[in-house]
């Protein structure tokens, strides 16, 4: 969003204005210096970002409720980041989040970058799946350019995963759990997934690119269709209310840095025993499907590289990838 569209300094004169009342829209017109059409349009895009503002007749409007929403200008405020969302991208309605940050993250500059829409048309999920991303959800992606070793890249997923899992314990006190590879799970049931996308040569990662989905204020019903064998749900779901997803959004950004900056400094160890504290599926049967095998165990534990070591009957394997069923 360019910064001439931002509304800031639209939105502080109402919210000064509306301390003592209702401001009629002539005199917001003369104090912003725009035309009365000018004032219309930039009171319906307020309310479109979710501020509510009252109307009445012969008295003009006040600003009476603050925005849930993930807007930048707000995000912003005591986000205390040093470098995720040093840039916000923000759109009411994208293809994908992840598409668009792709096309950013070569550029030098874009490290930290966070691309946020109310709504995407082509969502994409792991395993070419679809994401479907109605209105209500947090959709966002964030560009990283790692400066960790190339081996240890496969660890980003689980920084996310454990930042989302955190992020929805905070703010929410639900029960939130980690499942491999990413997904975070409330109920036994998924909340939220994390896709990630690299630009990388044989010695070195360009970019990173980690997107999340996370079902907020959906209706789990309208994303049932996901192709995923695991049941979904949504915050507003388990807690039977909506949640603020100003403040979730926050809070995430917080922690995938905090993470971030821990797997930089600490290495593999920390993040990894934090995401096995916060998994309940070690020591459980699961059965793991890959293509046209699945394959049954017990999931006994996480390697270095965040695979997944299954005990099977006479033998260990190995699992990089795939769909895995927890028998609880
Ligand atoms: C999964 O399959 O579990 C991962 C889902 C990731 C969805 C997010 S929503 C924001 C970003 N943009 C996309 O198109 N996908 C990711």
């Amino acid at each position: 969003m360019p910064l001439q569209d931002r509304p800031e300094q639209f939105l502080s004169l109402l919210r000064s204005e509306s301390a003592s009342g209702y401001v009629s829209g002539q005199a917001l017109a003369k104090k912003a210096a725009i035309s009365r059409s000018a004032v219309w349009k930039q009171i319906t895009r307020l309310r479109r970002y979710g501020y509510t503002i009252e109307s009445l007749h012969g008295a003009g409007y006040r600003l009476t409720g603050e925005t849930d929403s993930p807007v930048p200008w707000e995000l912003e405020k005591a986000l205390g980041t040093s470098f995720v969302g040093s840039k916000i991208v923000y759109r009411e309605a994208l293809d994908s989040t992840q598409n668009l940050a792709m096309s950013i993250a070569g550029k030098p500059d874009s490290h930290g970058t966070v691309v946020i829409a109310e709504q995407q048309k082509s969502g994409r999920g792991r395993i070419k799946r679809k994401w479907l991303s109605p209105k209500g959800g947090i959709w966002l992606s964030v560009v990283l350019h790692p400066s960790i070793p190339p081996a240890r890249i496969t660890l980003l997923p689980f920084v996310a995963a454990l930042a989302v899992c955190e992020a929805i314990r905070e703010s929410t006190k639900l029960d939130a759990r980690l499942k491999w590879p990413n997904d975070v799970m409330v109920s036994g049931k998924k909340v939220a997934g994390i896709l990630l996308d690299i630009s990388a040569e044989a010695e070195q990662v360009n970019y990173a690119v980690i997107g999340i989905g996370l079902n907020a204020n959906v209706d789990s019903s309208a994303i049932v269709s996901r192709l995923e064998n695991d049941k979904i749900t949504s915050v507003k779901d388990e807690l039977e209310h909506e949640t603020s997803r100003l403040v979730l959004t926050r809070l995430l950004l917080q922690k995938l840095e905090q993470y971030y900056l821990k797997l930089e400094r600490d290495g593999a160890p920390g993040i990894l025993q934090k995401w096995k504290q916060r998994s309940d599926m070690l020591g459980r049967k699961v059965s793991v499907t890959q293509g046209d095998r699945t394959i049954h165990g017990i999931a006994a534990d996480l390697n270095d590289d965040g695979s997944l070591l299954i005990k099977a009957e006479d033998k260990e394997i190995t699992i990089t990838s795939g769909d895995i069923h927890v028998r609880y």
